[in-house]
């Protein structure tokens, strides 16, 4: 099978901060017209009366940018108290005459780096309103009076800095979209009505690591599998490792590794490291276990993971883990002159010390 090419993607997140593109001088009423010739029978003159708190400047509409496809991931950064909008809307009568277990719809939120929530509500306006349950000045946040919302990320603090991902009954066209900023956050948006097209981690996105004999650790994984299936295949993993400092330590058992360290998810991998170390063909993968053989350094700890990518170009991260290598150490001086020392890995033959962490997949069912 042919690798198709991937769909565009939004920019990627900087480092550093960029504001979001803020139209303060932009009324609410014009944002809302596209909105509003897709509801026949909507007054204009509803919204602005029972919606005008989305001409708070800390509404940020992104134009064009705002109006998501069908699996097309976007990328923003946000300063923290600050609210993207995005619209979704699907026409498409093939999606939505499938069997009722496959016509689902993905709302995917992935953070870069940072914390941002997800809020959607279905079929008609107003946005979410993430100001009317979260004060960022005291850290007040009322899940319970959250104001025009359907579903939204756990928002009370048990999930700062991971990611968010809906899998719903596909039931209504139209979506409202709020992404709010806790604190100065990149993140990446994907809808996704084709669910087939995603990868999924298999075996919960698990990963196992074995010492080798020569200085390097065997990853291996179970191979992402797809639903429904036969929509497309897996094309490709990619590996990403990257070293852990002596007193880099996780805050939160839920976060992998912390939230201005994010490394189980796509766009935090790439917002963290240069660039995958390996990529991995799927075809190597042999009865569903995939492997790979990543160079590692002796006492040393990393963190690691793996992505998987479909034919369609679509990509999920594994859960990642952290090993540290226990190689015996031998310290030797090469050269008396100067204390330059040489590390020298003997195998210990143990186990490598490995946390494997649970992958979330929020599978929450809304109706
Ligand atoms: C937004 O989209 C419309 C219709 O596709 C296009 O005419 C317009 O130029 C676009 N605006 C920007 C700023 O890209
Ligand atoms: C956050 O934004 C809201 C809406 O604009 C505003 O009322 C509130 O004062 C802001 N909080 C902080 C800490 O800036
Ligand atoms: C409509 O949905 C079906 C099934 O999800 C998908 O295969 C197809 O590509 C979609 N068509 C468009 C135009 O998005
Ligand atoms: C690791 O190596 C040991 C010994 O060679 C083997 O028994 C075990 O199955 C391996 N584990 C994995 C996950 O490869
Ligand atoms: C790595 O581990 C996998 C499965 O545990 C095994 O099939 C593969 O042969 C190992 N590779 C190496 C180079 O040891």
């Amino acid at each position: 099978m042919g690798h198709d090419p991937h769909p565009p993607r939004g920019t990627p997140p900087q480092r550093g901060w960029r504001r979001g593109r803020r139209r303060p001088g932009r009324p609410w009423v014009l944002c809302a017209a596209a909105a509003l010739s897709a509801l026949p029978g909507a007054a204009a003159q509803d919204y602005g009366s029972v919606c005008a708190f989305e001409g708070d400047p800390a509404f940020i509409d992104l134009g064009n940018d705002s109006v998501l496809k069908d699996g097309v991931p976007v990328s923003g950064t946000l300063d923290a108290n600050y609210t993207h909008t995005y619209t979704y809307s699907s026409s498409n009568v093939t999606a939505f005459n499938q069997a009722d277990e496959y016509r689902k719809i993905i709302i995917n939120l992935e953070p870069c780096t940072g914390t941002v929530f997800l809020m959607v509500r279905k079929t008609r306006r107003c946005f979410p309103n993430p100001y009317s349950c979260i004060d960022v000045a005291t850290n007040t946040r009322a899940p319970t009076e959250c104001q025009w919302v359907h579903f939204m990320t756990e928002i009370d603090g048990s999930r700062d800095g991971t990611p968010t991902f809906f899998e719903v009954p596909f039931t209504t066209t139209n979506y409202f979209i709020s992404v709010f900023a806790m604190e100065n956050a990149a993140y990446e948006l994907t809808v996704l009505a084709d669910t087939g097209a995603l990868p999924r981690p298999g075996n919960n996105g698990r990963i196992t690591a074995n010492q080798t004999e020569k200085i390097g650790v065997n990853l291996s994984w179970e191979a992402a599998y797809y639903s429904p299936a036969g929509v497309t295949s897996t094309y490709q993993y990619l590996i990403y490792s990257s070293v852990l400092l002596e007193d880099e330590g996780q805050l939160n058992r839920a976060v992998f590794f912390r939230k201005d360290k994010i490394m189980n998810t796509v766009c935090g991998l790439g917002f963290n490291t240069d660039e995958p170390v390996k990529s991995v063909d799927a075809s190597t993968c042999v009865n569903g276990q995939c492997s790979a053989m990543v160079e590692a350094l002796p006492n040393m700890r990393y963190i690691f993971n793996v992505v998987a990518e479909s034919q369609r170009g679509m990509k999920f991260a594994y859960a990642g883990g952290v090993l540290k290598t226990d190689w015996e150490v031998v310290r030797q001086a090469t050269n008396p002159d100067n204390s330059t020392l040489a590390a020298i890995g003997a195998v210990a033959g143990s186990l490598l010390g490995i946390i494997v962490m649970t992958y979330f997949m929020l599978l929450n069912i809304y109706g």
